[in-house]
Protein backbone atom coordinates (compact mmCIF):
# COMPACT_ATOMS: atom_id res chain seq x y z
CA UNK A 1 0.00 0.00 0.00
CA UNK A 2 1.15 3.28 -0.65
CA UNK A 3 -0.15 6.96 0.32
CA UNK A 4 1.20 10.71 0.75
CA UNK A 5 0.67 10.72 4.47
CA UNK A 6 0.14 7.59 7.03
CA UNK A 7 -1.90 9.30 10.11
CA UNK A 8 -2.05 6.96 13.10
CA UNK A 9 -4.23 7.54 15.61
CA UNK A 10 -8.34 8.68 14.75
CA UNK A 11 -8.75 11.13 17.15
CA UNK A 12 -9.73 14.36 16.58
CA UNK A 13 -5.98 15.22 15.40
CA UNK A 14 -6.03 12.37 13.02
CA UNK A 15 -9.26 12.68 11.83
CA UNK A 16 -9.39 16.40 10.65
CA UNK A 17 -5.84 16.35 9.49
CA UNK A 18 -7.25 13.73 6.99
CA UNK A 19 -9.97 15.82 6.19
CA UNK A 20 -7.81 18.88 5.85
CA UNK A 21 -5.30 16.97 3.26
CA UNK A 22 -8.43 15.62 0.81
CA UNK A 23 -9.88 19.14 0.86
CA UNK A 24 -6.09 20.29 -0.28
CA UNK A 25 -5.89 17.06 -2.61
CA UNK A 26 -3.53 14.97 -0.55
CA UNK A 27 -4.05 11.58 -0.17
CA UNK A 28 -3.65 9.74 3.13
CA UNK A 29 -4.58 6.93 5.59
CA UNK A 30 -5.76 6.81 8.98
CA UNK A 31 -4.85 3.79 10.95
CA UNK A 32 -7.07 3.53 14.45
CA UNK A 33 -6.35 0.39 16.88
CA UNK A 34 -9.87 1.16 18.16
CA UNK A 35 -13.03 0.23 16.68
CA UNK A 36 -15.43 2.85 14.88
CA UNK A 37 -17.93 2.30 17.68
CA UNK A 38 -15.48 2.73 20.48
CA UNK A 39 -14.27 5.58 19.29
CA UNK A 40 -17.37 7.44 18.62
CA UNK A 41 -18.50 6.62 22.17
CA UNK A 42 -15.45 7.78 24.15
CA UNK A 43 -16.65 10.32 26.51
CA UNK A 44 -14.32 13.06 26.70
CA UNK A 45 -13.86 17.16 26.33
CA UNK A 46 -16.92 19.44 25.46
CA UNK A 47 -15.82 22.98 25.00
CA UNK A 48 -14.82 24.22 21.46
CA UNK A 49 -13.30 27.63 21.08
CA UNK A 50 -14.05 30.06 18.43
CA UNK A 51 -11.51 29.10 16.14
CA UNK A 52 -11.84 25.73 16.46
CA UNK A 53 -15.69 25.85 15.64
CA UNK A 54 -14.64 28.39 12.85
CA UNK A 55 -12.30 25.91 11.22
CA UNK A 56 -15.17 23.02 11.49
CA UNK A 57 -16.93 25.72 9.16
CA UNK A 58 -14.59 26.35 6.95
CA UNK A 59 -13.88 22.68 6.55
CA UNK A 60 -17.74 21.52 5.33
CA UNK A 61 -18.04 19.09 8.62
CA UNK A 62 -20.14 21.82 10.87
CA UNK A 63 -23.76 21.49 9.99
CA UNK A 64 -24.65 19.04 13.00
CA UNK A 65 -22.66 21.32 15.34
CA UNK A 66 -24.27 24.70 14.24
CA UNK A 67 -27.84 22.48 14.91
CA UNK A 68 -26.63 20.79 17.94
CA UNK A 69 -23.98 22.66 19.71
CA UNK A 70 -24.63 25.01 22.48
CA UNK A 71 -23.01 28.30 21.95
CA UNK A 72 -22.07 29.90 25.69
CA UNK A 73 -21.27 33.63 26.19
CA UNK A 74 -20.33 33.68 29.26
CA UNK A 75 -18.72 31.20 32.42
CA UNK A 76 -19.57 31.69 36.02
CA UNK A 77 -16.42 31.16 38.46
CA UNK A 78 -18.92 30.23 41.84
CA UNK A 79 -16.21 30.97 45.23
CA UNK A 80 -17.56 31.88 48.65
CA UNK A 81 -20.98 29.82 47.83
CA UNK A 82 -21.61 33.11 45.30
CA UNK A 83 -21.28 33.62 40.99
CA UNK A 84 -19.08 36.06 39.27
CA UNK A 85 -19.69 35.79 35.47
CA UNK A 86 -17.00 36.25 33.03
CA UNK A 87 -18.67 37.78 30.06
CA UNK A 88 -16.90 35.82 27.22
CA UNK A 89 -18.53 38.22 24.63
CA UNK A 90 -18.69 41.23 25.72
CA UNK A 91 -15.22 41.19 26.81
CA UNK A 92 -13.59 39.22 23.13
CA UNK A 93 -16.80 39.58 20.96
CA UNK A 94 -16.16 36.00 20.46
CA UNK A 95 -18.16 32.86 22.45
CA UNK A 96 -17.59 29.39 22.72
CA UNK A 97 -19.34 26.17 21.69
CA UNK A 98 -20.49 23.08 23.90
CA UNK A 99 -20.70 20.15 21.87
CA UNK A 100 -19.02 16.73 22.77
CA UNK A 101 -15.69 15.45 21.66
CA UNK A 102 -17.58 11.85 20.39
CA UNK A 103 -20.01 13.95 18.30
CA UNK A 104 -16.79 16.01 16.39
CA UNK A 105 -15.16 12.53 15.99
CA UNK A 106 -18.59 11.15 14.74
CA UNK A 107 -19.01 13.86 12.45
CA UNK A 108 -15.50 13.67 11.01
CA UNK A 109 -15.98 9.77 10.35
CA UNK A 110 -19.01 10.35 8.19
CA UNK A 111 -17.24 13.01 6.24
CA UNK A 112 -14.48 10.36 5.54
CA UNK A 113 -16.70 7.32 5.09
CA UNK A 114 -18.80 9.47 2.31
CA UNK A 115 -15.52 10.58 0.59
CA UNK A 116 -14.58 6.83 0.47
CA UNK A 117 -11.18 7.35 1.86
CA UNK A 118 -9.35 4.88 3.74
CA UNK A 119 -9.74 4.96 7.37
CA UNK A 120 -8.73 1.30 9.04
CA UNK A 121 -10.13 0.51 12.16
CA UNK A 122 -9.49 -2.51 14.83
CA UNK A 123 -5.58 -2.49 13.68
CA UNK A 124 -2.77 -3.67 15.74
CA UNK A 125 1.19 -3.69 16.12
CA UNK A 126 1.98 -0.47 14.25
CA UNK A 127 5.31 0.00 13.91
CA UNK A 128 7.15 2.91 11.67
CA UNK A 129 9.95 3.69 10.80
CA UNK A 130 10.81 7.66 10.19
CA UNK A 131 13.30 8.06 8.05
CA UNK A 132 12.06 5.85 5.10
CA UNK A 133 9.63 6.64 5.91
CA UNK A 134 7.46 3.60 6.34
CA UNK A 135 4.59 2.53 8.49
CA UNK A 136 3.74 -1.40 9.02
CA UNK A 137 0.65 -3.00 11.02
CA UNK A 138 -1.81 -5.80 11.21
CA UNK A 139 -5.43 -5.25 9.66
CA UNK A 140 -8.54 -5.97 11.96
CA UNK A 141 -8.57 -9.53 9.20
CA UNK A 142 -5.36 -9.95 10.87
CA UNK A 143 -3.30 -9.78 7.44
CA UNK A 144 0.40 -8.06 8.28
CA UNK A 145 0.32 -4.56 6.08
CA UNK A 146 3.10 -2.00 4.61
CA UNK A 147 2.28 1.03 4.18
CA UNK A 148 5.11 3.32 1.90
CA UNK A 149 4.74 7.50 2.40
CA UNK A 150 6.20 10.69 2.31
CA UNK A 151 5.12 11.62 5.71
CA UNK A 152 3.91 9.98 8.97
CA UNK A 153 1.47 11.60 11.35
CA UNK A 154 1.68 10.73 14.73
CA UNK A 155 -1.27 11.41 15.82
CA UNK A 156 -2.27 8.76 18.32
CA UNK A 157 -2.26 10.35 21.61
CA UNK A 158 -0.37 10.55 24.92
CA UNK A 159 -0.18 6.68 25.10
CA UNK A 160 1.15 5.98 21.41
CA UNK A 161 3.50 4.65 19.70
CA UNK A 162 4.63 7.67 17.71
CA UNK A 163 5.99 9.86 20.59
CA UNK A 164 8.86 7.73 21.08
CA UNK A 165 10.39 8.14 17.99
CA UNK A 166 11.39 11.08 18.72
CA UNK A 167 14.11 12.57 20.18
CA UNK A 168 12.65 14.77 22.24
CA UNK A 169 13.00 16.86 25.53
CA UNK A 170 9.99 15.97 27.68
CA UNK A 171 8.83 19.16 29.60
CA UNK A 172 6.29 17.23 32.49
CA UNK A 173 4.11 18.33 35.62
CA UNK A 174 2.24 16.31 37.59
CA UNK A 175 -0.59 17.45 39.49
CA UNK A 176 -1.24 16.42 42.58
CA UNK A 177 -5.26 15.45 41.86
CA UNK A 178 -7.20 14.30 39.02
CA UNK A 179 -11.14 14.66 37.74
CA UNK A 180 -13.94 12.28 38.28
CA UNK A 181 -16.06 13.26 35.57
CA UNK A 182 -19.89 12.12 35.04
CA UNK A 183 -22.40 12.20 32.39
CA UNK A 184 -25.70 12.10 33.92
CA UNK A 185 -29.09 12.11 32.34
CA UNK A 186 -30.11 15.20 34.49
CA UNK A 187 -30.55 19.16 32.74
CA UNK A 188 -28.49 21.32 33.68
CA UNK A 189 -28.93 23.26 36.61
CA UNK A 190 -27.37 26.53 34.96
CA UNK A 191 -27.35 27.93 31.82
CA UNK A 192 -23.79 28.36 31.33
CA UNK A 193 -20.44 26.10 33.21
CA UNK A 194 -20.15 26.95 36.47
CA UNK A 195 -15.81 26.65 38.01
CA UNK A 196 -16.38 26.01 41.04
CA UNK A 197 -13.22 27.06 44.34
CA UNK A 198 -14.35 25.29 47.03
CA UNK A 199 -12.42 24.18 50.64
CA UNK A 200 -13.49 20.60 49.62
CA UNK A 201 -11.96 21.15 46.17
CA UNK A 202 -12.97 21.79 42.81
CA UNK A 203 -15.84 21.08 40.68
CA UNK A 204 -17.24 22.02 37.60
CA UNK A 205 -20.78 21.92 36.13
CA UNK A 206 -20.77 21.81 32.37
CA UNK A 207 -23.86 19.83 30.10
CA UNK A 208 -24.07 18.07 26.54
CA UNK A 209 -27.16 18.93 26.10
CA UNK A 210 -30.57 20.07 27.35
CA UNK A 211 -31.26 16.98 29.05
CA UNK A 212 -27.88 15.77 29.56
CA UNK A 213 -25.18 17.12 32.35
CA UNK A 214 -21.51 16.62 32.45
CA UNK A 215 -19.63 17.70 36.18
CA UNK A 216 -16.81 17.25 37.47
CA UNK A 217 -15.10 16.72 40.76
CA UNK A 218 -11.62 16.85 42.18
CA UNK A 219 -10.29 13.75 43.67
CA UNK A 220 -7.26 12.54 44.84
CA UNK A 221 -5.10 10.47 42.14
CA UNK A 222 -5.19 7.65 43.70
CA UNK A 223 -8.77 7.51 43.92
CA UNK A 224 -10.76 4.66 42.95
CA UNK A 225 -13.87 5.11 40.66
CA UNK A 226 -15.37 1.74 42.88
CA UNK A 227 -15.37 4.00 46.22
CA UNK A 228 -17.89 6.57 44.44
CA UNK A 229 -21.29 5.45 44.25
CA UNK A 230 -23.96 7.48 42.54
CA UNK A 231 -25.41 8.55 45.63
CA UNK A 232 -21.60 9.54 47.09
CA UNK A 233 -21.02 11.22 43.84
CA UNK A 234 -24.24 13.25 43.88
CA UNK A 235 -23.88 14.35 47.76
CA UNK A 236 -20.19 15.63 46.93
CA UNK A 237 -21.29 17.86 43.73
CA UNK A 238 -24.07 18.64 45.89
CA UNK A 239 -21.89 20.78 48.93
CA UNK A 240 -19.31 22.17 46.74
CA UNK A 241 -21.87 24.00 43.71
CA UNK A 242 -23.87 24.99 46.76
CA UNK A 243 -24.92 28.79 46.36
CA UNK A 244 -27.78 30.79 47.61
CA UNK A 245 -30.83 30.36 44.95
CA UNK A 246 -29.01 27.18 43.16
CA UNK A 247 -30.60 23.48 42.81
CA UNK A 248 -28.53 21.14 41.66
CA UNK A 249 -30.54 19.07 39.52
CA UNK A 250 -29.79 14.78 39.68
CA UNK A 251 -30.45 11.70 38.12
CA UNK A 252 -29.41 8.42 36.69
CA UNK A 253 -25.80 8.90 36.24
CA UNK A 254 -24.95 6.90 32.72
CA UNK A 255 -20.92 7.13 32.86
CA UNK A 256 -17.86 7.90 35.13
CA UNK A 257 -14.41 7.96 35.44
CA UNK A 258 -11.19 9.38 36.82
CA UNK A 259 -8.71 11.11 34.61
CA UNK A 260 -5.43 12.23 36.43
CA UNK A 261 -3.77 15.59 35.30
CA UNK A 262 -0.34 16.46 33.79
CA UNK A 263 1.04 18.62 31.40
CA UNK A 264 3.54 17.65 29.07
CA UNK A 265 5.10 19.28 26.12
CA UNK A 266 7.40 17.16 23.61
CA UNK A 267 9.61 19.82 21.90
CA UNK A 268 11.11 19.21 19.39
CA UNK A 269 7.52 17.95 17.48
CA UNK A 270 8.82 15.93 15.03
CA UNK A 271 11.75 13.90 13.95
CA UNK A 272 12.40 13.11 10.31
CA UNK A 273 9.59 12.26 8.49
CA UNK A 274 7.19 11.84 11.31
CA UNK A 275 5.20 14.48 12.51
CA UNK A 276 3.55 14.69 16.27
CA UNK A 277 0.00 16.15 16.56
CA UNK A 278 -2.42 16.63 19.25
CA UNK A 279 -2.41 14.46 22.82
CA UNK A 280 0.76 13.00 20.98
CA UNK A 281 2.76 15.80 21.82
CA UNK A 282 1.49 18.18 24.57
CA UNK A 283 -0.92 17.27 27.54
CA UNK A 284 -2.64 20.10 29.79
CA UNK A 285 -4.64 19.34 32.59
CA UNK A 286 -8.19 20.04 31.46
CA UNK A 287 -9.23 22.44 33.54
CA UNK A 288 -8.79 25.23 30.52
CA UNK A 289 -10.39 22.90 27.86
CA UNK A 290 -7.40 23.34 25.92
CA UNK A 291 -6.48 19.74 24.80
CA UNK A 292 -9.03 19.14 21.64
CA UNK A 293 -8.54 22.55 20.61
CA UNK A 294 -5.05 22.32 20.76
CA UNK A 295 -4.71 19.31 18.82
CA UNK A 296 -7.18 21.21 15.77
CA UNK A 297 -4.61 24.36 15.90
CA UNK A 298 -2.01 21.69 15.27
CA UNK A 299 -3.39 19.57 12.48
CA UNK A 300 -4.41 22.69 11.02
CA UNK A 301 -0.57 24.11 10.77
CA UNK A 302 0.24 20.73 9.71
CA UNK A 303 -2.02 20.12 7.14
CA UNK A 304 -0.74 23.48 5.09
CA UNK A 305 2.76 22.87 5.90
CA UNK A 306 2.45 19.09 3.75
CA UNK A 307 0.33 20.77 1.44
CA UNK A 308 2.75 23.55 0.19
CA UNK A 309 5.62 20.59 0.73
CA UNK A 310 3.38 17.94 -1.09
CA UNK A 311 1.86 20.58 -3.53
CA UNK A 312 4.94 22.84 -4.12
CA UNK A 313 8.08 21.44 -3.06
CA UNK A 314 8.19 24.34 -0.11
CA UNK A 315 9.92 23.48 3.10
CA UNK A 316 9.51 26.67 5.00
CA UNK A 317 5.80 26.11 6.76
CA UNK A 318 7.25 22.22 7.42
CA UNK A 319 10.56 23.37 8.88
CA UNK A 320 8.60 26.10 11.02
CA UNK A 321 6.02 23.61 12.26
CA UNK A 322 7.68 23.42 15.60
CA UNK A 323 7.63 26.63 16.66
CA UNK A 324 4.25 27.33 15.05
CA UNK A 325 2.53 25.05 17.35
CA UNK A 326 4.76 25.06 20.45
CA UNK A 327 4.34 28.70 20.79
CA UNK A 328 0.31 28.37 21.23
CA UNK A 329 1.22 25.31 22.99
CA UNK A 330 3.05 26.93 25.96
CA UNK A 331 0.44 30.06 25.99
CA UNK A 332 -2.13 27.03 26.34
CA UNK A 333 -0.09 25.21 29.24
CA UNK A 334 0.78 28.56 31.19
CA UNK A 335 -3.69 29.43 31.00
CA UNK A 336 -4.04 25.55 32.11
CA UNK A 337 -2.05 25.41 35.01
CA UNK A 338 -3.27 28.89 35.82
CA UNK A 339 -6.96 27.87 35.71
CA UNK A 340 -5.88 24.46 37.74
CA UNK A 341 -3.84 26.14 40.51
CA UNK A 342 -6.37 28.73 40.99
CA UNK A 343 -9.19 26.64 41.66
CA UNK A 344 -7.99 23.58 43.15
CA UNK A 345 -7.09 22.75 46.31
CA UNK A 346 -3.68 21.58 46.71
CA UNK A 347 -3.24 18.16 49.36
CA UNK A 348 -1.57 19.95 52.08
CA UNK A 349 -2.34 23.80 51.10
CA UNK A 350 -2.07 25.88 53.84
CA UNK A 351 -4.14 29.36 54.57
CA UNK A 352 -1.79 31.28 52.99
CA UNK A 353 -1.99 29.40 49.76
CA UNK A 354 -6.21 29.88 49.94
CA UNK A 355 -5.92 33.50 50.62
CA UNK A 356 -3.98 34.02 47.67
CA UNK A 357 -6.11 31.73 45.25
CA UNK A 358 -9.46 33.95 46.65
CA UNK A 359 -7.72 37.08 46.18
CA UNK A 360 -6.78 35.76 42.21
CA UNK A 361 -10.62 35.04 42.32
CA UNK A 362 -11.37 38.12 43.31
CA UNK A 363 -9.44 40.23 41.25
CA UNK A 364 -10.25 38.43 38.06
CA UNK A 365 -14.05 39.00 39.12
CA UNK A 366 -13.75 42.38 39.71
CA UNK A 367 -11.31 44.15 37.06
CA UNK A 368 -11.98 44.15 33.51
CA UNK A 369 -8.36 43.74 32.24
CA UNK A 370 -7.89 40.02 34.31
CA UNK A 371 -11.53 39.23 33.07
CA UNK A 372 -10.93 39.85 29.66
CA UNK A 373 -7.55 37.99 29.93
CA UNK A 374 -9.28 35.00 31.29
CA UNK A 375 -12.25 35.19 28.37
CA UNK A 376 -9.36 36.17 25.58
CA UNK A 377 -7.73 32.66 26.25
CA UNK A 378 -10.36 30.64 26.95
CA UNK A 379 -12.13 31.24 23.99
CA UNK A 380 -9.33 31.14 21.76
CA UNK A 381 -6.44 33.00 20.46
CA UNK A 382 -7.03 33.61 16.74
CA UNK A 383 -4.73 30.33 14.44
CA UNK A 384 -3.95 33.14 11.98
CA UNK A 385 -0.99 35.26 13.38
P1 LIG B 1 -6.87 11.21 21.16
O1 LIG B 1 -8.24 11.75 21.21
O2 LIG B 1 -6.33 10.52 22.36
O3 LIG B 1 -6.80 10.24 19.90
C1 LIG B 1 -5.72 9.35 19.68
C2 LIG B 1 -6.24 8.14 18.91
O4 LIG B 1 -5.15 7.29 18.60
C3 LIG B 1 -7.22 7.31 19.73
O5 LIG B 1 -8.38 7.05 18.99
C4 LIG B 1 -6.43 6.04 20.04
O6 LIG B 1 -7.27 4.90 20.18
C5 LIG B 1 -5.51 5.96 18.85
N1 LIG B 1 -4.28 5.18 19.08
C6 LIG B 1 -3.50 5.17 20.19
N2 LIG B 1 -2.45 4.35 20.03
C7 LIG B 1 -2.57 3.81 18.78
C8 LIG B 1 -1.80 2.89 18.05
N3 LIG B 1 -0.69 2.34 18.56
N4 LIG B 1 -2.21 2.56 16.81
C9 LIG B 1 -3.33 3.12 16.27
N5 LIG B 1 -4.12 3.99 16.94
C10 LIG B 1 -3.74 4.35 18.17
N6 LIG B 1 -9.97 19.17 25.63
C11 LIG B 1 -10.61 20.31 25.25
O7 LIG B 1 -10.20 20.94 24.28
N7 LIG B 1 -11.72 20.77 25.89
C12 LIG B 1 -12.24 20.11 26.96
O8 LIG B 1 -13.29 20.54 27.47
C13 LIG B 1 -11.56 18.92 27.42
N8 LIG B 1 -12.02 18.21 28.48
C14 LIG B 1 -11.47 16.98 28.75
C15 LIG B 1 -12.03 16.23 29.76
C16 LIG B 1 -11.50 14.99 30.05
C17 LIG B 1 -12.11 14.17 31.16
C18 LIG B 1 -10.40 14.45 29.30
C19 LIG B 1 -9.84 13.08 29.56
C20 LIG B 1 -9.84 15.21 28.30
C21 LIG B 1 -10.35 16.48 28.02
N9 LIG B 1 -9.82 17.25 27.01
C22 LIG B 1 -10.41 18.46 26.70
C23 LIG B 1 -8.65 16.79 26.26
C24 LIG B 1 -9.01 16.16 24.92
O9 LIG B 1 -9.95 15.13 25.11
C25 LIG B 1 -7.74 15.61 24.24
O10 LIG B 1 -6.78 16.64 24.25
C26 LIG B 1 -8.02 15.16 22.80
O11 LIG B 1 -8.67 13.92 22.81
C27 LIG B 1 -6.74 15.06 21.98
O12 LIG B 1 -7.03 14.56 20.71
P2 LIG B 1 -5.97 13.66 19.92
O13 LIG B 1 -6.61 13.36 18.61
O14 LIG B 1 -4.65 14.32 19.96
O15 LIG B 1 -5.81 12.34 20.80
C1 LIG C 1 -15.71 20.29 29.93
C2 LIG C 1 -14.43 19.80 30.11
C3 LIG C 1 -13.45 20.65 30.56
O1 LIG C 1 -12.19 20.19 30.74
C4 LIG C 1 -13.71 22.00 30.82
O2 LIG C 1 -12.73 22.80 31.27
C5 LIG C 1 -14.99 22.47 30.61
C6 LIG C 1 -15.99 21.62 30.16
C7 LIG C 1 -16.75 19.36 29.43
O3 LIG C 1 -16.47 18.16 29.30
O4 LIG C 1 -17.88 19.80 29.18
Amino acid sequence: MRTQVAIVGAGPAGLMLAHLLRLGGIDSVVLERRSRDYVERRVRAGVLEHPTVELLREAGVADRLDREGMPHHGISLRFDGADHRIALSDLTGRSITVYGQQEVVKDLIAARVAAGEPLLFEVSDVMLDPATPLVTFTDAGGTRQELECDFIAGCDGSHGVCAPHVKATVHAHDYPFAWLGVLAQAPPSHSELIYTHHERGFALHSMRTPEITRLYLQVAPDERIDDWSDDRIWDELGRRLAADGFTLATGPILEKGITTMRSVVTEPMRQDHLFLAGDAAHIVPPTGAKGMNLAIADVWVLAEALGAYLREGRSDLLDAYDETCLRRVWRAEHFSWWMTSMLHQAPGADDFQRKLQLAQLRYVASSEAAATSLAENYVGLPLRR
